[in-house]
């Protein structure tokens, strides 16, 4: 008889194998691997549901998969001039979610919570939930990594220095939880000593 943990990592990797699809674009792929790992973490400190986070997190990028590649970097971060599209991509990833998660058989209110989560992960400042916080905070806290700041560096045009000081600036304003906060904080402090190398 398999254990119900069992059964849920099965329904993951199934959830993984149907959106990799669409993750093969703006470095999401390696964006999103990071940012279930750090989930898991936040998880583990803040509490939150697993079935609900661990989902949204995997899906919650799919929808850039809709917008022309051409279009993606002018939609976000510090730089964006055309902003509006940043929206398309919490409304086809909501959309694709759904779609992806009844594939696999999800709870029909769980796939609605999701939804709920993925359609406003970048324009809804105010969290809906614990789970919401802790994907939204995930979702940022890949940008402390020592990979995306490498890769924000050549997509923003920022030095090591200015892209170590965007990430201190946002602090306050990006985190929602206190673990996140903190882990933000302890990666700073790595990029900080690996600059200086
Ligand atoms: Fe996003
Ligand atoms: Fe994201």
């Amino acid at each position: 008889m398999l254990s119900e943990d069992c059964i849920l990592k099965d329904i993951y990797e199934r959830i993984w194998d149907l959106a990799r699809p669409y993750l093969n674009t703006r470095k999401n792929d390696i964006h999103t691997e990071i940012s279930t790992g750090l989930a898991q973490l936040l998880l583990g400190q803040e509490g939150g549901d697993e079935d609900i986070v661990v989902p949204a997190i995997i899906l919650h990028d799919v929808g850039w998969k809709k917008v022309p590649e051409d279009i993606q970097m002018k939609a976000f971060g510090p730089t964006a001039t055309m902003p509006e599209w940043n929206r398309v991509h919490e409304v086809e990833g909501a959309r694709i979610a759904g779609d992806i998660l009844r594939k696999v058989g999800y709870h029909e209110d769980k796939i609605l919570e999701i939804q709920e989560i993925i359609k406003g992960h970048d324009s809804r400042k105010d969290p809906i939930s614990k789970n919401d916080s802790i994907v939204k905070d995930a979702d940022k806290l890949w940008r402390y990594s020592k990979i995306a700041v490498q890769i924000n560096e050549k997509r923003f045009g920022l030095t090591v220095e200015q892209g170590i000081e965007r990430l201190r600036r946002n602090l306050e304003p990006w985190f929602l939880t206190e673990s996140g906060k903190r882990m933000a904080k302890e990666e700073i402090e790595k990029r900080a000593k690996e600059s200086m190398v």
